[in-house]
Parts: structure tokens; C-alpha cells; sequence
């Protein structure tokens, strides 16, 4: 796989943000959320990803969470991860904004890491208001201490974005002189909304994904290939 003619260099820039998705995260076994065995096809959100069924069956949606905690726990970032990573200890302004939930751009030594869809590591109680971290598998207890379910602290389908990852992720991209997608299929809002935000703002973009998205003609650059071996052409 050759990169384009016209792509630019990386070590050009200082503040890059790489807006990353399942992709990339692919590459290190975990399976994307849509497609040919993607995890939506064989778990209904309806049934084990949104509050609605939180409510209605907490047991079944923390199976299906402890089941992915536990598969993701035993998995390695990719090369891809690493690539992002060391590109942010030469340049210290590197951002990633994630939609990816299993914590492996910090495993692979990314510092600033803005997770819009939350984290699979994070545990809350609702009723309390607290948030803590937790690698326990399976965790000790499925009930806060105030005897409310605890709940993943991950934006679940119709939850809304947290203000604070939002600001956080705009900021990135207003100080950004570049913006590289990776491995996301872009059409879930509002997160798909910050490539089209970088593109408003005349901000480079990059999309780097095996086959083409809804966005591709939106980006000024695309490069078709898988996340790793692109990343570690570029970089
Ligand atoms: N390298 C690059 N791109 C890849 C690779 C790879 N090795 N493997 C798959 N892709 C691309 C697919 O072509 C697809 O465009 O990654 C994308 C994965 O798309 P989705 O499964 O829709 O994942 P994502 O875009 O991260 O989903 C966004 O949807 O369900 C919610 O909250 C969940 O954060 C998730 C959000």
C-alpha cells in the first residue's frame, strides 16, 4: 500500500487531533459496532446499550458489559495506538478525540485523551453522582453502597454527550492544525460532527479507513488502508 502523492508530512505539523473509532481498535481484535460481525448484529442496543434497558433489566446490560471489559482486558493496543502515541511524545500538543471506550490509546501511552462516548473502566452511580475507575472482573458488586444499581459510565445510545468531553474535543480542534480520522464509519452524532466542525474551521483533514464512509468526499485527503499500516507510513 503506497500513500497518495500529495499527502502530507506529519512531523510538518504541531497540534494534530486524530478522531478515532472501532477501526482502529479492530486491529487489536476488539470487533467494530457495524458491519459483517459487527457487535450490534449480534447484541441489540435496545436490549444491552441504552438507558431504556438499563432500567429494565440492569443484570442482562452489565452481562453484556462484564463480557466486553473481560474479551477487552485480555486485548493489546495495535500499532496503530502506537503510532499515535509516539507521535504525541515529539509533539506534546497531539490530541486524540475517541469514541472507542476500551481505554487502549492510554495503554499504548497516550496522555491527552478526550473519550466522548466514556469508558468501559469507569464505573457510576447515578443516584450519588460519583464515578470512579474499576479494572475488576467481574466487578465485586453490581449495587452502589446506597443500594442503587451501578451503571457503565459510556454514553449508551439517545444519552447525551457530557458537556465537559465535548468542550474539551472543540478546543482540540480550534487549536488543531491538523485532523485525522481513523477508523470510524462517522454516522453517529453529535461525535460525527467534529470532522465537518474541523472542516468549517479550514482545518487539513485526513481520513484513513479500509473502505469509503458517508464523509470521504468531505475530507480533503482519504487514504484506504487499514489503521496500523497507514499510521506507520505517515508517521
Ligand atoms: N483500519 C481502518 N479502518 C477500519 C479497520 C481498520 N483495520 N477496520 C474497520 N475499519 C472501519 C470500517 O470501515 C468502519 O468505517 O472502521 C469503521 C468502524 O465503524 P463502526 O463500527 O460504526 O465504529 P465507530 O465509527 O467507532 O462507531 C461510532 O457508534 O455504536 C456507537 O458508541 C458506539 O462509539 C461507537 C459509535
Amino acid at each position: 500500500m503506497d500513500l497518495p502523492n500529495n499527502t502530507p508530512d506529519l512531523h510538518q505539523f504541531d497540534h494534530i487531533v486524530f478522531f478515532t473509532g472501532a477501526g482502529l481498535s479492530a486491529e487489536s481484535g476488539i470487533p467494530t459496532y457495524r458491519g459483517k460481525g459487527g457487535i450490534w448484529e449480534t447484541y441489540r442496543y435496545e436490549e444491552h446499550a441504552c438507558q431504556r434497558a438499563f432500567d429494565k433489566d440492569p443484570e442482562k446490560v452489565w452481562d453484556f458489559h462484564e463480557i466486553r471489559r473481560e474479551f477487552i482486558s485480555h486485548c493489546i493496543p495495535s500499532e496503530g495506538h502506537k503510532v499515535i502515541a509516539e507521535i504525541e511524545k515529539v509533539k506534546p500538543l497531539t490530541t486524540v478525540i475517541t469514541q472507542n471506550i476500551d481505554g487502549l490509546h492510554q495503554r499504548a501511552g497516550s496522555n491527552r485523551v478526550v473519550e466522548l462516548h466514556g469508558s468501559l473502566w469507569r464505573i457510576r452511580c447515578d443516584k450519588e453522582g460519583i464515578v470512579y475507575e474499576s479494572h475488576k472482573i467481574p466487578l465485586t458488586n453490581r449495587r452502589c453502597s446506597c443500594g442503587a444499581y451501578l451503571r457503565p459510565d459510556i454514553v449508551w445510545f439517545e444519552d447525551p454527550l457530557k458537556e465537559e468531553e465535548i468542550f474539551k474535543a472543540i478546543d482540540a480542534i480550534n487549536q488543531s492544525d491538523l485532523f485525522i480520522s481513523v477508523g470510524t464509519s462517522a454516522v453517529v452524532f453529535p461525535a460525527a460532527q467534529l470532522p465537518l466542525y474541523a472542516i468549517q474551521k479550514n482545518v487539513p483533514t485526513i481520513e484513513i479507513n479500509i473502505e469509503k464512509t458517508l464523509m470521504t468526499s468531505m475530507y480533503q485527503y482519504q487514504i484506504q488502508g487499514t489503521a496500523s499500516e497507514v499510521l506507520r507510513k505517515l508517521w
